[in-house]
């Protein structure tokens, strides 16, 4: 079961994963907000989505490879930006970019990574993307966006639905908090999993490596917390966009829209990308899946700028899906974490590995050889099947 090759699918990660990470950090993966429909309403509306089975066609010629705005990649698929990421595995950022970046595919750091953009930087040889929160101190901000300026990173990503936070029940009830509560369920779950203790101990020596040290007063992670709980900026509104746009001169996606008028604002604000997304379902729980909300957005705007997708993307059949319903590219949260859980880099390269198979062999079964052919025909549901 462990070797990569008995990994057959991202739920044989996830089961990994839950084995390996202690239950704090999984469960903070592995949730969404309040009753979490909006979390299972993403995988639930992708799997209804049913191919045309066509047969008598040449498909011994396939290419799955096209550009991300302007980025030429093995796929187009990406990963998300997401917080904590290093508390899954030691260092895990940089291990999850280097495979992102060995396969041909985009990696984007979360604002609220465990390892700052100068170690990924480092560690790393090709570009990656950044993803920013917009928070009170303006002053913090524009250092953060020339930090990842001088890094290289070659897109920004502005997160615009997180102002407030949705609540995940189980982060409440395991104590998760900055530092993590130190419980006698905590303590003793850590106990069970030695090799994560090991691999923390023996490779980690990051912390929140954006702020910590880039702020007055905020020199460990014990002074972080009530700082990042209040600087979410609930006055973000799209002049902060423009504002953004002005301050950054490569490519500018905007993360979190879900509808037409959304999207069309955030294009008129300068960006060159949106993201149709509800973060995983882990914000307004009760929203429609994002599966749901992209074929209208991609009508709306999908001629003046790329329409992307994340939520719920479970495998390269869910990939083909977004991409037939006008997403230029998807991005995966959770699989490429449980990846990255169970088996550090090999186990994020691992799971590109599988959606890329996956992806490249149902394209094939649809009598499609070309990724840049696919459209709604493959689809039995049409074009707007929600
Ligand atoms: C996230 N997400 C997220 N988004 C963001 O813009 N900044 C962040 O720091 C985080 N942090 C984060 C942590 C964890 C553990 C998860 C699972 C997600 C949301 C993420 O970018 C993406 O929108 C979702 O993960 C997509 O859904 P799937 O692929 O996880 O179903």
């Amino acid at each position: 079961m462990n070797r990569p090759e008995r990994i057959t699918c991202v739920e044989d990660l996830r089961q990994l994963a839950r084995r390996r990470v202690p239950r704090m950090f999984y469960d903070y993966v592995d949730a969404g907000a309040y009753t979490e429909a909006t979390y299972q309403a993403n995988q639930r509306d992708l799997a209804s989505l049913n191919f045309v089975q066509r047969v008598g066609i040449d498909i011994s010629n396939r290419s799955l490879t096209d550009t991300i705005l302007g980025q030429q990649v093995t796929m187009p698929l990406a990963l998300a930006p997401t917080g904590l990421t290093g508390m899954q595995h030691a260092d895990g950022e940089i291990l999850a970019a280097r495979a992102a970046q060995a396969f041909g595919v985009p990696f984007t750091l979360s604002s609220m990574s465990i390892c700052s953009i100068e170690d990924v930087a480092q560690a790393t040889s090709a570009p990656f993307w950044f993803q920013l929160y917009v928070m009170k101190d303006r002053a913090f901000i524009e250092r953060l966006v020339a930090r990842a300026h001088a890094a290289g990173c070659t897109a920004l990503v502005l997160t615009v639905d997180l102002q407030v936070q949705g609540q995940r029940h189980k982060d409440i009830l395991n104590g998760l908090s900055t530092p993590p509560k130190p419980t006698l369920m905590n303590l003793l779950n850590l106990a069970t999993k030695p090799r994560w203790c090991w691999g923390m101990a023996r490779t980690s020596r990051r912390t929140f490596g954006n702020i910590v040290g880039h702020v007055d007063g905020i020199e460990d992670v014990s002074s972080l917390a009530g700082w990042v709980a209040e600087q979410f900026d609930q006055t973000l509104s799209w002049k902060d966009v423009r504002w953004l746009r002005e301050m950054w001169n490569r490519k500018l996606i905007v993360k979190g829209v879900m509808t037409p008028d959304d999207a069309q604002s955030a294009i008129d604000h300068g960006a060159d990308a949106v993201i149709v997304s509800n973060h995983g379902g882990r914000q307004l729980d009760g929203a429609p899946s994002s599966i749901s909300a992209l074929p209208t957005i991609a009508e709306r705007v999908g001629q003046q700028a790329e329409v992307h997708i994340d939520g719920g993307i479970r495998s390269g059949q869910d990939l083909l899906r977004a991409r037939a319903l006008g997403a230029q590219a998807a991005y995966i949260g959770r699989p490429f974490l449980y990846g990255l859980g169970a088996m550090g880099q090999v186990g994020v390269r691992r799971c590109l590995e599988i959606i890329h198979r996956e992806l490249d062999i149902t394209m094939a079964l649809c009598g499609v050889t070309n990724i840049k052919d696919v459209d709604p025909s493959i689809l039995t549901t049409g074009a707007d099947p929600f």
